[in-house]
């Protein structure tokens, strides 16, 4: 019996895009992963070079080259072309860039009769992630930012080098914008169960110097840490975009901080930011609307208004 092959395209093969694809590669996540770029020889470069790693794999999966126009029988197709903030931009200093590109991008593969799902890196991913939602004109559920996910791995590194525990030990998000705006929802960061702000209450000698604050604003900043030191970030990123695919394509059921579009939740229409969602084989299954407390709803509000600006400042016609 013929089983069907589980394929992926990732546009933009780039650091972001090759580390994904080699994550995939190495986790036998799918079948098949085209490369697109717009420089075609890069895309065909690092399509040569992943397939060089089948013969240390204990799986193979075929990598190759090709154009968003090849997009049609794709499962996911992953966005990680973008333009990169300058050293003292912020993410959404590059929204017009990002939107050119973009466009440019969508519109072929959707002309192309892609019926799947789209999953983005590009920055600023909040932004980008509203932008294909309306030029594909899928559903939202079949529109998912990395958002911050990788921001909520960063918070749960932190933790297990302050608790000397394994980072899949902690539970808890980042939410809001996968930039400045973003905030911890302490009140739902729990370890092995226990929410953090009780072992911080029973234990106050032992962790007197532990500065949430400080922690949120390290979390924040790490991406930061970073790119000013080598000019990209791209291992924990593609690794995040590997886990989403997984999920999808095993119908896993994950539950990861994605950005998704807004309707209603969290009291928010028509905007798209960082949440918890459950993510199976037809995209976002459901969002956890989590019961935040007055300070981080605030926070949460602050966050959505900033990137509503900047969805309002976009003219999409
Ligand atoms: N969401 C996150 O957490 C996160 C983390 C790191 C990077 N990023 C973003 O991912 C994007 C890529 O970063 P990178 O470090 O891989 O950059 P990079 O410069 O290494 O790669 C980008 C690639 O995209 C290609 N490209 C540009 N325009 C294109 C187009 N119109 N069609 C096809 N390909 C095109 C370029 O040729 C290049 O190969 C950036 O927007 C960056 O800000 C997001």
């Amino acid at each position: 019996m013929k089983r069907k092959s589980r394929k992926v395209a990732i546009v933009g093969s780039g650091l972001v895009g090759s580390s994904c694809a080699y994550s995939m590669v190495n986790q036998a996540i799918c079948d098949e992963i085209m490369m697109v770029d717009r420089t075609y020889d890069r895309a065909m470069a690092q399509a040569l070079d992943l397939s060089h790693c089948t013969d240390f794999m204990g799986t193979r999966t075929k990598v190759y080259a090709g154009t968003t126009s090849d997009c049609a029988g794709m499962d996911i197709v992953i966005l990680t072309a973008g333009a990169n903030p300058k050293p003292g931009q912020t993410r959404l200093d590059v929204l017009d860039d990002a939107k050119t590109i973009t466009r440019s991008i969508v519109t072929p593969i959707v002309e192309s009769g892609f019926d799947g799902i789209f999953v983005i890196a590009a920055n600023p991913v909040d932004i980008v992630t509203y932008l294909v939602w309306q030029i594909s004109g899928l559903p939202r559920h079949r529109v998912i930012g990395t958002g911050t996910s990788i921001d909520s791995s960063r918070l749960k590194t932190l933790l297990s080098e302050v608790f000397s525990i394994d980072p899949r030990s902690v539970n808890g998000y980042a939410l809001g914008e996968h930039g400045e705006s973003q905030f911890v929802a302490w009140s739902h960061v729990t370890i092995g169960g226990k929410p953090i702000l009780h072992i911080l209450d029973q234990h106050r000698e032992r962790f007197k110097h532990l500065d949430l604050g400080d922690l949120a604003r390290k979390t924040k900043d790490a991406g930061w840490e970073i790119f000013t030191r080598k000019g990209s970030t791209h291992f924990g990123i593609g690794s995040a975009l590997a886990y989403i695919a997984r999920s999808i394509l095993n119908d896993e059921h994950k539950i990861i901080a994605v950005s998704a579009i807004l309707d209603g939740e969290y009291g928010q229409k028509g905007i798209c930011t960082g949440v918890p969602a459950i993510i199976a084989g037809e995209g976002i299954q459901e969002l956890l609307e989590l019961n935040l407390n007055e300070e981080e709803s605030a926070k949460f509000t602050a966050s959505c208004d900033i990137i509503r600006r900047s969805i309002d400042s976009l003219s999409l016609s």
